[in-house]
C-alpha cells in the first residue's frame, strides 16, 4: 500500500512566546522541524509533504529540498491545514499519515505499529494515543461503554467528566487515503476557537458508521508535544538520555549522564571515556579509548582513538591516534593534529597541521600553517600570519626547535632540524639545520655549532625591530 505524510507545521506556537516559527527552535542543535522530517522519511521513503504559514519563508529554508511545501496562508486550525494538502496529495496514495511538526520525540516504529494498524483497520482512522497522568493540554479520547472511539475533545471544549479522561490524543493519524480526502472540508467550524479541528474527522467517521481504531505508545514521552520553552527544555533532556543510553549501551562510559551534550549525528568509539561538561555537536566522530572532558565541546570534528581532549573546544578539526590537547586548548577550523601531536594549555591551532609527534605546549598560535614531524614549537610562539589584508602561509620543518616567544613573520619557512632563539622575530627563511636568533632574526652558524652574535649585532636589531615584526599579527 502506498503511504504518503503530512507536516503540519503551519503554526507560529503562539505559547512559545517568539518572534521565531516554533517549529524552528532547536533541540541538541536542530530545528524542531529537522526531526519530524527525518522520522517521516524514514518511514515512508519519499519526502514528505509540509503546511507551511507562519514564518513559511523561513521554516523552508531550514527545511530545503527534505520536504514539498504547501502553504496555508491563515492559520485556521489543524483540520484546515490538512485540507491545503489535498490538490497535492489526494489521489497520490493509499493511507496518508498525519503529524504535527512539534513532536521530536516520536519513533518510527511507534509511526510503523500505528500504519500497519490502519492496513487491517476496514475504518478510515487509526489513531495515535497514550495514557498519562499529566494531560498538558491534550485532547481527550473519548469511547462509549463498549470500548470504542467516539470522538476526540479538545480541553478547551471538554466536559469536566471529559477532562477527568487521561487517555489523550497524541496527534498523529493515519488514514484511509480516499476517506480522508472525502471528508476534510465538511470539518465543521469550532464555535469555541474559530478552527477547523482535524479531530472532529473522529466523530464524523463514527457518525458514518465507521470503526476508528487505535495504536498506544507504549513510552507516553514519545508523544510530548512542545507547546513551550519548557516543554522544550524537557524534549531536549529526554532526547539527550536518550542518546546517551544508547551510547552506553554501545560501550562508551558517560560518567555523568545529565551534564553531557551528544548530538544525535555524533559517533563514538568503545571504551571512551566522556566526562562531565561535554558537549559533542554536529558531525563528530570520535574514536575508541579516548578520554573526552571535562568542560569540553567538540563541533564537527573527527577525533581518532586513544585522543584525549581535555577542558577545549574542537571544531572543524581532526586528530589523528594518540594526539591530545589541553586543558584550555582551541582547535579550528582546518586544524589537523598528526598521529601522537600534542597542544598543551591554551594553544590555539587554525588552519594548520601539527606533524607527527610535534609538540606545542604553551599558549602558542599557528595560523595557515605546516609543522613537520617531531618538531617543536616553544612557549609563546606566534605565527603572524595576517598583513591586515591578507593571510599568509609559514612552514616548519621536521625536527625544527622553535625557541619561546618566537613571531613567525609569514610568508616563511623554518627549515628542517632548523632552530630559533627564544624571542626571535623569523622574518626570513631560515635554511635547514640552522640556528637564528634576535629581531629580526638571523643566522649564527648550524645548529650543531651554536653561534655568537656581537653587540653591535644587537643593537642593529633593537633599531629594526619594529620594521621586521612589520606590523602583522595573529588572527
Ligand atoms: C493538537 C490536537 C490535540 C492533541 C495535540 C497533541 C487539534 C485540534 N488538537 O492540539 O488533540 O492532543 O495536538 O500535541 O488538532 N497547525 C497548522 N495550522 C493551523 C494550526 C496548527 O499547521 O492552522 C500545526 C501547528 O504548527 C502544530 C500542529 O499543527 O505543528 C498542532 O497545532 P497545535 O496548536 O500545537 O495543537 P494543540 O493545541 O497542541
Ligand atoms: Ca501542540
Amino acid at each position: 500500500m502506498k503511504l504518503v505524510s503530512l507536516i503540519l507545521a503551519a503554526g507560529q506556537g503562539t505559547r512559545m512566546k517568539s518572534d521565531v516559527p516554533k517549529v524552528l527552535h532547536t533541540l541538541l542543535g536542530r530545528p524542531l522541524i529537522a526531526y519530524a522530517i527525518e522520522t517521516a522519511r524514514a518511514l515512508t521513503g519519499v519526502p514528505p509533504v509540509i503546511v507551511v504559514g507562519y514564518g513559511a519563508e523561513a521554516v523552508q529554508r531550514a527545511a530545503g529540498d527534505q520536504a514539498i511545501y504547501v502553504l496555508q496562508v491563515e492559520q485556521r486550525g489543524t483540520g484546515h491545514a490538512v485540507l491545503q494538502a489535498r490538490g497535492v496529495l489526494a489521489g497520490q496514495s493509499d493511507l496518508v499519515l498525519v503529524m504535527y511538526a512539534d513532536m521530536p520525540l516520536l519513533t518510527v516504529e511507534t509511526l510503523q505499529r500505528l500504519v500497519c494498524r490502519q492496513q487491517e483497520n476496514p475504518g478510515p482512522i487509526t489513531l495515535l494515543t497514550l495514557w498519562d497522568d499529566n494531560p498538558r493540554g491534550f485532547g481527550r479520547v473519548i469511547r462509549n461503554g463498549s470500548g470504542a472511539v467516539v470522538q476526540i475533545v479538545e480541553e478547551a471544549d471538554a466536559t469536566p467528566e471529559q477532562l477527568a479522561v487521561r487517555e489523550l490524543n497524541a496527534g498523529v493519524y493515519c488514514f484511509d487515503a480516499c476517506w480522508l480526502w472525502a471528508n476534510v472540508a465538511n470539518i465543521p467550524l469550532n464555535p469555541v476557537k474559530q478552527e477547523y479541528y482535524l479531530t472532529d474527522l473522529i466523530a464524523m467517521a463514527v457518525a458514518q458508521g465507521e470503526r476508528v481504531d487505535t495504536v498506544t505508545v507504549a513510552d507516553p514521552t514519545e508523544a510530548l508535544g512542545i507547546n513551550t520553552r519548557v516543554h522544550l527544555a524537557e524534549a531536549g533532556r529526554l532526547l539527550r538520555q536518550r542518546i546517551n543510553e544508547r551510547w552506553m549501551l554501545e560501550g562508551v562510559t558517560i560518567e555523568d549522564p545529565a551534564t553531557t551534550y551528544i548530538e544525535p549525528e555524533v559517533i563514538i568509539g568503545r571504551d571512551t571515556l566522556i566526562l562531565p561538561n561535554t558537549y559533542l555537536r554536529g558531525r563528530t566522530t570520535i574514536g575508541s579509548r579516548c578520554i573526552i572532558g571535562p568542560n569540553t565541546i567538540i563541533e564537527d570534528s573527527s577525533i581518532g582513538d586513544q585522543c584525549r581532549v581535555t577542558a577545549s573546544v574542537v571544531e572543524g578539526a581532526v586528530m589523528e591516534d594518540d594526539s591530545d590537547v589541553g586543558p584550555f586548548g582551541h582547535l579550528r577550523k582546518g586544524a589537523r593534529l598528526c598521529r601522537g601531536a600534542h597542544m598543551g594549555n591554551f594553544g590555539e591551532i587554525k588552519n594548520a597541521t601539527l606533524g607527527p609527534g610535534a609538540k606545542m605546549g604553551h599558549f602558542s598560535y599557528l595560523g595557515d600553517t605546516e609543522v613537520g614531524a617531531g618538531a617543536n614549537i616553544g612557549a609563546g610562539t606566534v605565527t603572524c600570519n595576517y598583513d591586515g589584508v591578507r593571510k599568509h602561509k609559514t612552514f616548519i620543518g621536521a625536527g625544527a626547535f622553535i625557541g619561546s616567544g618566537t613571531m613567525l613573520v609569514a610568508p616563511v619557512r623554518v627549515g628542517d632540524g632548523a632552530k630559533t632563539g627564544a624571542g626571535s622575530v623569523v622574518t626570513r627563511d631560515v635554511p635547514d639545520g640552522t640556528l637564528v636568533y634576535g629581531v629580526p632574526a638571523r643566522p649564527h652558524g648550524s645548529v650543531a655549532g651554536g653561534g655568537e652574535q656581537t653587540k653591535q649585532e644587537n643593537e642593529a636589531d633593537d633599531r629594526t625591530m619594529v620594521a621586521g615584526a612589520s606590523g602583522k599579527i595573529g588572527h
